[in-house]
């Protein structure tokens, strides 16, 4: 069989993550200091694609700032715009010049996943199915793509059941052979108004071609909703290790796992890990609490925060209280007022969220 190619859906619109997304792609948010969306190019990457198509829509030219030609991956990366979101069976017909007969993983790039892509890739690539897909077991199935498994293979589909069949969601993550396009091809929109690939593998079993199910290894993460970014934020800080690079006074304490990045400064601070603390960042008369993410350039001082992720270059001082479960974006200014009246001002953009 032909090389398994990659299709990465780097479009939406992240409209649950507003504000951060009026300024950028949900993708590229970071946990642990690192955009959600080069995990996913890693872990297609380490299931053995070479060739990426990457979906892309309004914000195309920041996606391809960030990930570039692929290099720096190991991959060969192709932008493939998409006109407007109009689901995921739309994305693969979007992508047909590019994908041709080739067999593909299919991956969102808003998903993480604990146990990669390779499982799924290799037991697609050498089991002859027309396609292969993910699952795992969810609280509420009505919210995802539902199937139905006997003896370890799909028997029927549902996008977003009302009446869910079973509790086994579909994950962001599909292999497909070339009979996928044909069963595209014939789609109608959903109720919803996108074309399901959910529907298209349905259309697959009803020609009684075999659909393959792995139930996933170890957790998964649909990073939709901020409270998804805090908690993908946790589980990936479960995994680092220490790494010093920059510079730790004698003042201050480092407790469990803690990065500090080049050029990054801790000052008279405690640091209570998992935490990552980008480049550049500066942390002084601070503590930073287990499961925070501290981005480039910004600056914590006089400050407590735990359980938190804090984007680029934001300013964060003086604050009273302590900072908990919260999703700063880039350039915030966060003070406490020293004077009085100690009233609260506030400038916040469309959509903020603020719990005082
Ligand atoms: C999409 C798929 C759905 C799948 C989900 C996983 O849903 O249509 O089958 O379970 O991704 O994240 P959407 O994110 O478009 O609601």
């Amino acid at each position: 069989m032909a090389k398994l190619k990659g299709l990465l859906l780097a479009g939406g619109t992240g409209s649950r993550l507003r504000p951060l997304t009026y300024t950028g792609a949900k993708q590229l948010i970071p946990v642990a200091n690192r955009p959600i969306l080069f995990y996913a190019v890693d872990a297609l990457v380490a299931a053995g694609v070479e060739e990426i198509g990457v979906i892309v829509g309004d914000t195309r030219r920041e996606v391809e700032a960030a990930l570039g030609d692929g290099s720096q991956f190991d991959a060969h990366l192709t932008y493939i715009p998409q006109s407007e979101p109009l689901g995921l069976a739309h994305a693969v017909k979007t992508a047909r010049s590019f994908l041709g007969t080739s067999p593909f993983l299919m991956f969102l790039g808003d998903n993480l996943l604990r146990g990669g892509l390779t499982r799924l890739a290799t037991r697609f690539m050498t089991g002859g199915f027309a396609a292969a897909i993910l699952l795992t077991e969810v609280k509420d199935p009505t919210q995802f793509g539902v199937a139905v498994v006997e003896d370890g293979r799909v028997v029927r589909l549902v996008e977003k059941p009302k009446d869910p069949p079973s509790n086994l969601a579909l994950v962001g993550a599909y292999c497909f052979g070339p009979t996928i396009h044909h069963a595209i091809d014939r789609l109608e929109p959903s109720w919803r108004g996108e074309y399901e690939i959910t529907d298209a593998i349905q259309t697959l079993i009803d020609q009684n071609l075999s659909v393959d199910a792995t139930l996933v290894e170890g957790w998964w993460k649909d990073t939709g909703r901020p409270e998804d970014v805090l908690e993908a934020n946790r589980l990936v800080l479960e995994d680092i290790e220490n790494q010093i690079d920059g510079t730790v006074d004698d003042e201050s304490h480092l407790e469990g796992r803690v990065i500090v990045g080049l050029g990054a400064q801790v000052i008279r601070s405690t640091i209570r890990g998992p935490v990552s603390i980008a480049a550049g960042a500066r942390i002084q008369d601070s503590y930073v609490g287990p499961y925070t993410s501290i981005g480039q350039g910004v600056l914590i001082s006089h400050t407590e925060i735990e359980n938190s992720v804090v984007l680029t270059d934001s300013k964060i001082s003086a604050v009273n209280g302590r900072i908990d479960q919260s999703l700063i974006g880039r350039g915030v200014t966060v003070s406490g007022v020293q004077t009085r009246p100690r009233a609260v001002h506030l400038i916040l953009g469309d959509q903020s969220r603020i719990d005082l």
